[in-house]
């Protein structure tokens, strides 16, 4: 690894449609009491017919070339986390012809809550090796579209946004990304799908042929959470352990925007200030993919986020997968 790796852009894009907990009570048996106690979510995004994820990832990848004060024509490389991609052969392409950025080369990366970190850190990796120098990491979903709207354990959790981060090689010493951890483990696939619909349907005289479609989001929501305070505080640990880091060291906890007990949680065991764990929870809930970015682009804009800053991330969730990096901001260079 000759290159470090430096983030120097961000952006983000919601839908329009803010559903709040009351107005979601009207639909399915759930209450704002129970929502916020349980969760910390208030109220959620939900795309309309205009806003596929297309638009709102085009659109997020805009706001962060601008940041980064960037053309599209800059771009070797866009990297489009989602579960819910606008077309199941890849969506990031789509992306690629809507912002322009003819030189680049786009494609999807599925790793569910941990696909923005997983892509981040795999973007990082053609950057550091000198292959490529200049990358837009987009976390995007719409999981509103794959939530069975009657069952109130899982659709209270769920919205929808995109949001994008720039990211340029750099001197290895100035690198932004300090560490990283990833990890799967398939044998835990159940607690949380969004699996196809395996059926056949008669083809030839002896022969059946799949027909596609997917079964709405199941969640053992009980197992997820325990895995989730389990892992995400032990990957961290390990992760400052090899960068010789200490919490106290920290400005800012970023973490996959879940349900406001886990980020609490996780603090507690560093240690660190509730104050300086991000949370957006209460406007925009779980938005998969999108979380990270979502919460990194609304604290850089309004100003808790400071070039230099040094912050723990961690992404969670279906797979099961989970990760972990440690990031610094650098904000635009000028
Ligand atoms: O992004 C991927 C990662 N995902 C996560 O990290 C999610 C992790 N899990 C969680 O955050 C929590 O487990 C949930 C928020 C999903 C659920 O919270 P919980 O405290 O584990 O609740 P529970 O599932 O144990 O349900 C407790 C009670 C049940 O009633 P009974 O059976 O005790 O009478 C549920 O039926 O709460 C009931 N309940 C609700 N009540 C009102 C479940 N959902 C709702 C709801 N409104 N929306």
């Amino acid at each position: 690894m000759t290159h470090g790796i430096a983030l120097v852009g961000c952006g983000s894009a919601v839908p329009a449609a803010s559903v709040s907990n009351a107005l979601l009570s009207e639909r399915v048996d759930t209450n704002d009491e129970w929502i916020r106690t349980r969760t910390g979510i208030g109220a959620r995004r939900v795309s309309g017919p205009d806003e596929p994820l297309t638009v709102l990832a085009a659109r997020a990848a805009e706001a962060a070339l601008a940041h980064a004060g960037w053309s599209a024509e800059d771009l070797d490389l866009i990297l489009l986390a989602t579960s819910s991609p606008d077309d199941l052969f890849g969506t990031a392409p789509r992306v690629q012809a809507a912002i322009g950025a003819n030189r680049s080369v786009a494609f999807d990366l599925t790793a569910a809550c941990s696909g923005f970190l997983f892509a981040l850190i795999t973007a990082g990796q053609y950057l550091a090796t000198g292959a490529m120098t200049r990358a837009l990491v987009i976390g995007a979903d719409q999981l509103s579209r794959w939530v069975d709207w009657d069952d109130r354990r899982t659709c209270v959790l769920f919205g929808d946004a995109a949001a994008a981060v720039a990211v340029e090689a750099c001197p290895a010493e100035s690198t932004g990304l300090l560490g990283f951890r990833m990890r799967s483990d398939g044998s835990r696939n159940g607690c949380l799908t969004l699996a196809q619909t395996a059926e056949h349907a008669p083809l030839l005289a002896d022969l059946t042929a799949q027909r596609g479609g997917f079964a709405p989001i199941q969640m053992n929501g009980q197992e997820v959470y325990k895995f989730a305070v389990r892992e995400v505080p032990a990957i961290l640990a390990e992760l400052l352990d090899a960068t010789g880091t200490r919490a106290d060291q920290l400005d800012w906890l970023l973490l996959h925007q879940a349900n406001q007990r886990i980020l609490d949680a996780v603090a507690d065991r560093f240690q660190v200030p509730h104050g300086r764990v991000l949370s957006n929870l209460a406007h925009y809930g779980n938005t998969s993919a999108a979380t990270i970015p979502l919460m990194l682009d609304e604290a850089v804009k309004d100003g808790r986020v400071q070039p230099g800053h040094l912050l723990a991330s961690s992404g969670f969730g279906a797979g099961l997968s989970w990760g972990g990096a440690l990031l610094r901001w650098s904000g635009p260079q000028g």
